[in-house]
């Protein structure tokens, strides 16, 4: 898959397919439905590319024809939806990755601070994992992923990662300011955010969107 654009550990994928699906989303007269199956297929891409690199270990096979070399994956990996919108991008992950854990994570953005606010966490009750991959589709401010990773941080994991369907730059730059270590993945970058926090163009409110209650 080609990368348009790599800032440090700043992925926004590049891909006809995505633009396609992308459109669907932005477009505000699209339905419950078509919203839905966008995002599906916007989770699909964001999981192949987040997990081209998944740790494994090389294993010898016997094809109905000869030996070769084949690869099996470690599945040591934490899928990490932030509700309610992250859990739009969850199924993709967990087709891919089987034997991956999902562990949610529960906050919602007050709409007068755009601060998050936690009313779940599934964390203290996971066994500890060597990679987390957080899912939002949307980075606004960061705020909300900023919580999530300090969270996993705290809770002793290594691999941090983040995989998105829309950024906006102030959200960027404010997961890189607390932790430079993590790497994001982003469908699309967008152009910024307005006076309401809201992301530029953007596509409204994900979880609303996704699941018919805007
Ligand atoms: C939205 C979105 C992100 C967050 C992004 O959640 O889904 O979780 O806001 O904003 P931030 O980067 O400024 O923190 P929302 O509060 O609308 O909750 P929902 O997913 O339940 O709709």
């Amino acid at each position: 898959m080609g990368h348009l654009y790599r800032m440090g550990n700043v992925v926004e994928l590049q891909h006809a397919v995505l633009d396609h699906y992308m459109t669907i989303a932005r477009e505000r007269c699209s339905t419950t439905q078509e919203f839905r199956a966008a995002f599906g297929h916007l989770g699909q891409i964001l999981a192949v590319e987040m997990t081209k690199n998944i740790a494994g270990e090389a294993k010898v096979i016997e094809t109905p024809l000869e030996a070769t070399e084949g690869f099996r994956m470690h599945t040591s990996v934490a899928i990490v939806p932030i509700l309610r919108a992250g859990l739009a991008l969850v199924d993709p992950f967990v087709d891919l990755l089987p034997k991956s854990v999902v562990i949610h994570l529960g906050m919602y953005r007050n709409e007068e601070t755009a601060k998050p606010i936690w009313y779940y966490n599934k964390l203290d009750e996971q066994a500890p994992v060597a990679r987390a991959i957080i899912l939002d589709p949307m980075l606004a401010t960061g705020g909300s992923v900023v919580v999530a990773v300090e969270a996993l941080r705290n809770f002793g994991i290594d691999q941090v990662e983040v995989g998105c369907v829309i950024a906006a730059p102030e959200g960027i730059h404010a997961v890189q300011e607390f932790d430079g270590d993590v790497d994001l993945t982003i469908c699309k970058i967008d152009d910024r955010l307005d006076e309401n926090c809201f992301i530029r163009p953007g596509l409204g409110d994900a979880g609303d969107r996704y699941f018919g209650t805007a």
